[in-house]
């Protein structure tokens, strides 16, 4: 029987690498789109090649995003779902940053998955079939030092409301995820003072692991998961509700 297929972006390493390897287990044909080419050839040759294939591109370049939908339907026939993962922070409080560093932010995590989604809903909606699942962030709900990702995540999470709309009557369901804190590359960026004080302000004491997201995206993926659609889904220790001290 053929595999159905699922495009990830944002792939090569993290919570992205996390959500190809279970999206692998659970039988899928995965896609690993990103721009880093090594690290994503390595998770290829990790999941092995009869299981996925590493396509480069950037979320922000129309052209490369045709480009991955056209090489994933060559190999899968159909596009039965994409996960937009990739994104990217530049943190800074308001009056340091500068607009550079905020479009960045906003043209990845926005933009980017924008172009991703209206791709993915044109093939989706033809299909009368498919899911849509965004990594968003806790931090939509408010971060300070994170003016341009929160915005970019807000934005994400209207974004997932209004294609639930939208493509709802097609079959098509889009939920996003909501992750806390989780250790992968990017937060093994923080400071050690930094992320000590993030930890303690999680009412769990400590932080995710890409696996915990994965798992979340591996029910919102699963044939059998239906009737929930235009959700965010907090993977956070239950950070959203708001900082533990005690
Ligand atoms: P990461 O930095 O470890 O990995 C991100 C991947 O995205 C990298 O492989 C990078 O090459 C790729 N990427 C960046 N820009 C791209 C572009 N324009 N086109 C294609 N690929 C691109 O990040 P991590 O931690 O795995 O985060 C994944 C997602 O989860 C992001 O959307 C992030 O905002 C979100 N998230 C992460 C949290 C965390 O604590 N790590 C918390 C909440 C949300």
């Amino acid at each position: 029987m053929k595999k159905p297929l699922l495009i990830v972006t944002g792939a090569s390493k993290g919570i992205g690498k996390a959500i190809a390897q279970q999206a692998k287990n659970d039988g899928f044909f995965v896609i690993l789109a990103d721009t880093d080419l090594v690290n994503g050839m390595l998770v290829e040759a990790e999941l092995g090649t009869g299981n996925c294939k590493y396509i480069s591109c950037n979320i922000c370049d129309e052209g490369e995003v045709m480009n991955l939908f056209e090489k994933s339907l060559e190999i899968g026939g159909e596009i039965d779902v994409v996960v937009n993962n990739a994104g990217i922070t530049k943190d800074k409080m308001i009056w340091n940053m500068t607009l550079d560093e905020f479009d960045a932010v906003i043209n990845v995590n926005l933009r980017g998955t924008w172009i991703m989604c209206r791709q993915a809903a044109k093939i989706m909606k033809t299909q009368n079939s498919g899911r849509i699942i965004n990594i968003a962030s806790r931090a939509w709900l408010g971060n300070a030092g994170q003016s341009n990702y929160a915005a970019s995540k807000a934005g994400v999470v209207a974004l997932t409301r209004v294609l639930a709309l939208e493509l709802g009557k097609y079959n098509v369901y889009v939920n996003a995820v909501a992750p806390g804190l989780i250790d992968t590359p990017l937060t093994q960026k923080l400071e050690k003072s930094v992320l000590d004080k993030l930890i303690a302000a999680q009412p769990t004491k400590k932080m995710g692991v890409a696996a915990d997201v994965a798992n979340v995206v591996s029910f919102l993926a699963a044939e059998k998961t239906q009737f929930i659609t235009g959700q965010v889904i907090y993977v956070d220790g239950g950070k959203n509700i708001g900082a533990n001290m005690i």
